[in-house]
């Protein structure tokens, strides 16, 4: 009897197993349970946020942002995009808010922090959002979606810290699809030699070393499931002359 037991236990648990695998590799769009809250003093829109993107950052996506906690990822997860809905059926619509990684922060459980903003537009009426955001935190479920910025290229903003030639540190913006940039490189035009840039934190990357002449960033775009991988090169190249708080086109956008 008591072997008999042991056996349903470990089938049982194997059956599971089997599952749960099954769950975890077929389920990209499925959404996860989770809590949500907003910033409490912010305005309508986000804060400047620790991803890098300045107040460009807070009005990102008409200022449906959000802070992430596990999600920031190492500043990885910075420009990612969420559809999050809560679940109370009283208050909360189908659709939720879709909204944009800019910061990093959790508050008692939460997965997501969002602006007052985007929490709102997850109710069905203006009334119903005022009662949301009386509660405070509240149960959601959320799935990663595509990034979608009708006519912008990616464009790179020259952070206010660089000085031209000893450090270079610029930001990533307009980033579409559901893909993390996960290395990039700086190539000078004439013999193509490159280095990998350093993530100094966020979506800010950096070096100390940035070779003469116009420079060519190539960004390696890579799925969160850890399968294909592909190196965009953009169409225009940073001038030589770039400056502090400068933003150039890349001329290329992505839309996976
Ligand atoms: C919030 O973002 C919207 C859209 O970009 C902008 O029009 C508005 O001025 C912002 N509000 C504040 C308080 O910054
Ligand atoms: C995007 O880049 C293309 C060139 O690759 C250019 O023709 C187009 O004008 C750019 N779009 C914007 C909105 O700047």
């Amino acid at each position: 009897m008591a072997l008999y037991l042991l056996c349903l236990v470990l089938s049982t648990t194997l059956v599971f197993n089997f599952l749960q695998t099954l769950a975890d590799t077929s389920c990209t769009d499925c959404f996860i349970q989770s809590r949500a809250t907003y910033y409490p003093n912010s305005e309508d829109n986000g804060t400047d946020g620790a991803c890098g993107f300045g107040s460009f950052g807070a009005t990102l996506n008409g200022g449906d942002v959000s802070a992430a906690s596990n999600l920031y990822r190492d500043g990885v997860g910075c420009g990612a995009c969420y559809q999050v809905r809560c679940t109370n059926s009283a208050f909360c619509s189908d659709k939720g808010s879709t909204v944009v990684i800019t910061d990093q922060g959790s508050s008692d459980n939460t997965d997501f922090i969002l602006s007052q903003r985007a929490f709102g537009r997850m109710a069905q009426t203006t009334d119903a959002a005022a009662s949301l955001l009386a509660l405070g935190v509240v149960g959601i479920e959320y799935r990663r979606v595509a990034c979608s910025y009708p006519n912008k290229n990616i464009t790179f903003k020259i952070d206010e810290s660089s000085g031209n030639p000893h450090y270079l540190a610029f930001v990533i913006r307009y980033q579409q699809g559901r893909r993390d940039i996960t290395a990039v490189q700086l190539c000078e035009t004439q013999n193509f030699v490159c280095k990998l840039l350093d993530r100094s934190h966020g979506a800010v990357w950096t070096t100390t070393s940035a070779p003469s002449g116009p420079l060519s960033v190539r960004m390696l775009f890579s799925d969160e499931e850890g399968g294909e991988e592909t190196w965009v090169v953009p169409v225009n190249d940073i001038p030589q002359d770039w400056k502090a708080g400068d933003i150039y086109d890349s001329g290329v956008q992505v839309n996976q």
